[in-house]
């Protein structure tokens, strides 16, 4: 069933930050959230989750900081089991060892908190936190913002298979087009709290219409990055 949200908005200080906004992404739909710096991106992707998670829609999110995610005065070994709890499943090392074994971080110290993992591990750990379940919809805001290039396109392959295997949906927020032209099938842009396109990937890369994905076409070379 398509995962629909309506009415979304968001005011911060007397701002509107997000002009009523509907979204809807189709069953295991990879859906693109570009648009400049401040223009409302993670403010969408918290509203859609908190209103689809109100409705009862499984969303699994990985927030654009690990900070969002992580405690600084818990184990990782805590928040992991957290996260199990929270998707009332039992505790399984053989589950946990694969997903940290995909993601190059099974030599990650489970008895150390946050800050004795590099950023780059504590995002990637908050990405498996994330894949422990098998939710409807899978929420990532700037997803490999901290990993080298091979190590993100290692990730966004792994994400790949977990999101068909499971006919998970994604909203993928980026400022990065090569990423987004390589892994989504359509991209939404965001300028001043509002979506002001919505195309297919392939029609937005070779004909952004509005002023917004122009200038986004324009400033990058999307189409050398690797991942
Ligand atoms: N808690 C807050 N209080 C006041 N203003 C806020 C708050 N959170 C966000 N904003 C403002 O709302 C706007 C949208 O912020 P948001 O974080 O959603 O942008 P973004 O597109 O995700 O940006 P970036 O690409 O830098 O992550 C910005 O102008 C920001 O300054
Ligand atoms: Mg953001």
């Amino acid at each position: 069933m398509t995962i629909i949200a309506q009415g979304l908005s968001a005011k911060r200080s007397g701002r509107t930050i997000l002009h009523p906004t509907t979204v809807d992404i189709k069953p295991g739909e990879r859906v693109g959230l570009v648009g400049a710096s401040g223009s409302g991106k993670s403010t969408l992707g918290h509203a859609l989750i908190d209103a689809l998670r109100a409705g009862g829609t499984r969303v699994a999110h990985v927030p654009q900081s690990p900070d969002e995610a992580l405690d600084p005065l818990r184990s990782m070994a805590f928040h992991w089991r957290e996260a199990e709890q929270a998707l009332g499943l039992a505790g399984d090392d053989a589950r946990r060892l694969q997903l940290f074994d995909a993601l190059q971080i099974a030599g990650g110290d489970l008895g150390k908190r946050p800050w004795g993992w590099s950023r780059g591990m504590q995002q990637r750990f908050v990405i498996a936190m994330a894949l422990i379940g098998t939710p409807d919809l899978l929420v990532m805001d700037e997803p490999t913002s901290a990993l080298d290039p091979v190590v993100a396109a290692g990730t966004m392959d792994l994400l790949d298979l977990y999101l068909t295997d499971r006919e998970t949906a994604l909203l993928l927020i980026t400022h990065d087009l090569g990423l987004a032209a390589k892994r989504v099938s359509r991209l939404m842009v965001m300028d001043t709290g509002r979506i002001v396109e919505d195309a297919p990937t392939a029609r937005f890369l070779s004909a952004p219409q509005t002023q917004a994905a122009q200038a986004l076409c324009a400033h990058r070379n999307w189409l050398e990055l690797p991942c």
